[in-house]
């Protein structure tokens, strides 16, 4: 099916982007349980990004899930494909666009999460694990998805009855329980503020 593809040469490469828009292009990945914070904590870092007049694009769960990936459930296998092609997408966005992307989905699986950083390129992904307990998450419910979880009106859902794998190196780690939105996003700020305008 590749066989018949040519790229076409657009006129301005990822350098001439980054000269014109005067930062780099990486993905800031948000995984963590529903409910942990991982939307939120992505909304204010980049309302903070934008104000520093940084080109970015935040997707999340629930966004892809009404429209791009509205054909898949939530098995492994659908899970994977949903994450690849949000994986393809941010790549597009950040090696042809330029841009920031903020991804917020739950991912969890660990060969999903390191697809990604294949596919966007191991330098340009940020990991950031939002470990709010589970404990918190379901208590805090604000969704009501986890007593349907519970009640058997959801099936497979993470932390009930489908893993959470818990990531093994992250870049960054943010209980949400331990501190004010704020702070968690001035925690992601602090570690990209090199990342926006270093060489290599
Ligand atoms: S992922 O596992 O494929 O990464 P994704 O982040 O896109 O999940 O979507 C998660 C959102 O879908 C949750 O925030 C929640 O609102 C909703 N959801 C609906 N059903 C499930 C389920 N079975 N498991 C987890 N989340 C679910």
């Amino acid at each position: 099916m590749q066989e018949h593809i040519i790229p076409h040469n657009f006129s301005l490469d990822l350098e001439q982007l980054k000269a014109i828009k005067k930062h780099n292009s990486f993905l800031l990945w948000f995984t963590g349980l529903s409910g942990s914070g991982k939307s939120t904590i992505a909304d204010a870092v980049n309302q903070s990004l934008i104000e520093k007049k940084i080109h970015t694009c935040i997707l999340d769960g629930d966004s892809v899930r009404k429209g791009l990936s509205s054909d898949l459930t939530f098995s492994p296998d659908d899970r994977r494909e949903n994450i690849r092609r949000i994986a393809e997408i941010a790549n597009l966005m950040i090696n042809h666009a330029g841009l920031v992307v903020l991804g917020a989905f739950i991912s969890p699986y660990e060969r999903d999460r390191k697809r990604i950083k294949e596919i966007v390129g191991e330098n340009k992904y940020i990991e950031v694990y939002v470990s709010t307990p589970l404990e918190v998450c379901e208590r805090q419910d604000v969704k009501g998805l986890y007593k349907k979880a519970r009640a058997g009106e959801i099936k497979d859902f993470t932390g009930i009855d489908a893993p959470y794998e818990v990531p093994s190196t992250p870049d960054i780690e943010i209980d949400a329980t331990t501190c004010t939105i704020t702070e968690a996003a001035a925690v992601v700020l602090k570690y990209v503020e090199n990342k926006l305008t270093s060489n290599g």
